[in-house]
């Protein structure tokens, strides 16, 4: 049994590669995917004072929308569709010893399998925002990660994996204050909410 599951993993592997390039039959180029949205992003870095919390964390909510065809297309028609899903994702980290750029912190998915049976998960990387302040909670690109996939009725797999980046930072998109003890706590300017943030697809299979 062993093998036979090693044989079915590279073939769904080989099968993902080549659809990847694009070159599957009854596969049609679709319109950009729409935009994720961004409907939360607060940061906090502790004082260091002794005795108080030593953990920094970003926190995220994130959402996709609904109805990505997942299917071939008959008709005109998607035959299965990829459902809008939502997530929470937390990035915590050592603030003194630690920074959480390169990491990947899963998310939790608020409703990891939708009503068309599809299953969403996501994932946050942190990135360093670049310029002259170098602040991992003030000042950074986020990078989140859907791979959603479906498996029909009869039988069919089929999985997407969309990637996108945004810069997020303290004047720009965020704000917030510093207390006297030394702890910053940021958070997404009204103004600003929902930050979009528009994906790519890295791999496919079914209709890409
Ligand atoms: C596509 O969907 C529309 C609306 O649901 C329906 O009227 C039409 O018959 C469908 N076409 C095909 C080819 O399935
Ligand atoms: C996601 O975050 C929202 C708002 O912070 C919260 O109300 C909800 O319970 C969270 N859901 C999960 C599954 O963590
Ligand atoms: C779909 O994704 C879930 C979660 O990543 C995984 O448990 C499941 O095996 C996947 N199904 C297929 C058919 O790839
Ligand atoms: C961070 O985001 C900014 C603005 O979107 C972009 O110019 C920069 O290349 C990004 N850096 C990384 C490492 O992704």
């Amino acid at each position: 049994m062993r093998s036979f599951k090693f044989t079915v993993a590279l073939t769904s592997l080989l099968g993902l590669a080549s659809s990847s390039q694009g070159h599957q039959p009854g596969t049609r180029d679709l319109e950009p995917p729409q935009p994720w949205k961004v409907t939360k992003m607060s940061s906090f870095s502790p004082s260091g004072r002794p005795g108080s919390s030593t953990t920094a964390w970003i926190q995220a909510t994130i959402s996709s929308p609904g109805s990505v065809p997942a299917g071939p297309q008959e008709g005109g028609n998607a035959t299965a569709t990829f459902d809008a899903s939502t997530a929470n994702c937390t990035a915590e980290w050592e603030f003194a010893e630690e920074q959480p750029f390169g990491r990947t912190y899963d998310c939790v998915t608020v409703s990891p399998v939708s009503s068309s049976g599809s299953v969403s998960t996501w994932s946050l990387e942190i990135q360093e925002g670049g310029g002259d302040w170098v602040s991992p909670t003030g000042n950074f690109n986020a990078t989140f990660t859907l791979k959603t996939n479906l498996t029909t009725p009869d039988g069919d797999s089929y999985y997407k994996v969309l990637v996108g980046t945004q810069h997020f930072a303290v004047g720009d998109n965020m704000r917030g204050s510093c207390g006297g003890s030394g702890v910053c706590s940021w958070y997404l300017m009204e103004e600003s909410n929902p930050v979009l943030i528009q994906p790519t697809l890295v791999v496919c299979e079914g209709t890409c």
